[in-house]
């Protein structure tokens, strides 16, 4: 494989892959020395145009601890702010010799676009309200773990719950699609106002009662109300969202037992999440960003590892 730009990209045998290398790329977390020699000599851009913590962070870890040259450059400080268009910032960056480009962008496709323009391999960390096949992946490692944490393995039969601003969303397009591959049965909750156009297609079973959802889910996924994609009134007021579509405490209460709380970050606390929920037991929040380094040091080694992308 050539290029990460969607989840549908993986076939149930390189998702695998991809989720069992990750296992071993995890070990190199708790050494002293952090540093594997896989990608020596390999250089990695990491373009952001879109704010980030997480994703950006760990992808830049994740290049440093397997030997690759890594640069991280923002839109601005770049000559972006200048007015160079998006083809002509990444062949200049391509001009340069880069191997592969992390590209996060405002603009849905931008990552495809990008990966038919330059002669580096592409990873699309996120592109606009499409996709973010990376935060798939790390979610299904993290849960993975969780089940084989309470003595179940695999995800046939297990039933995700991915709730709130569904429409603004590229986590949860990229989790329906990881999912089809690996098994697991995923429910949409939301409110009608957040639900994205066509969804009745994605082949999930959508519903507006949160309450009915969590009875029988063996994983909450609470995604973020995303303020910044939102132009008008999609609820009422905070107070009444949390209400309807958070994970409140009397909600977490109604968990099922041995069930687990995922959010990919950046939580709104007492929006679509009350701190009692994401600080529980059960929640998988930073298991989900400690997992994530090692998702991606497997992305980047499937990619880079070899001369053809070891896919
Ligand atoms: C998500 C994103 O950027 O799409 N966050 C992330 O990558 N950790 C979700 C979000 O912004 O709410």
């Amino acid at each position: 494989m050539r290029h990460l730009l969607s989840a549908a990209d993986l076939d149930l045998a390189s998702a695998q892959s991809i989720l069992d290398v990750a296992e071993e790329m995890q070990q190199v977390q708790s050494r002293p020395v952090k540093k594997l020699p896989a990608l020596r000599g390999r250089t990695v851009v990491n373009i952001f145009f879109e704010d980030s913590t997480r994703t950006r962070t760990s992808f830049e870890i994740a290049g440093k601890w397997l030997s690759a040259d890594t640069i991280n450059v923002s839109a601005k400080g770049s000559s972006v702010s200048k007015g160079e268009s998006l083809r002509d910032t990444m062949l200049t960056l391509d001009a340069m010799g880069v191997d592969a480009f992390v590209i996060r962008h405002p603009s849905s496709g931008a990552a495809q676009q990008v990966a038919g323009w330059v002669k580096a391999q592409v990873i699309n960390a996120g592109d606009g309200q499409h996709e973010h096949p990376t935060q798939a992946l790390l979610d299904a490692y993290s849960m993975r773990h969780h089940f084989r944490s309470i003595g179940s393995d695999g995800f046939a039969g297990k039933k995700i719950a991915i709730v709130g601003d569904l429409l603004h969303s590229r986590v949860v397009r990229s989790n329906v699609l990881l999912q089809r591959t690996l098994g697991g049965e995923v429910v949409l909750v939301a409110p009608p106002t957040l639900l994205p156009t066509g969804v009745e297609t994605w082949g999930c079973p959508v519903t507006s009662d949160f309450d009915a959802a969590i009875a029988d889910a063996d994983i909450v996924m609470m995604l973020r109300v995303q303020r910044e994609r939102m132009a008008g009134g999609f609820f009422p007021t905070e107070r009444e969202y949390a209400e309807g579509y958070g994970l409140t405490e009397a909600r977490l209460a109604a968990m099922k037992p041995g069930a687990a709380i995922c959010h990919p970050g950046p939580m709104n606390r007492g929006v679509e999440i009350s701190s009692a929920a994401a600080d529980a037991a059960n929640s998988l929040v930073l298991d989900q960003v400690a997992g994530g380094v090692a998702v991606r040091m497997s992305v980047l080694y499937h990619l880079l590892g070899s001369d053809e992308g070891a896919m």
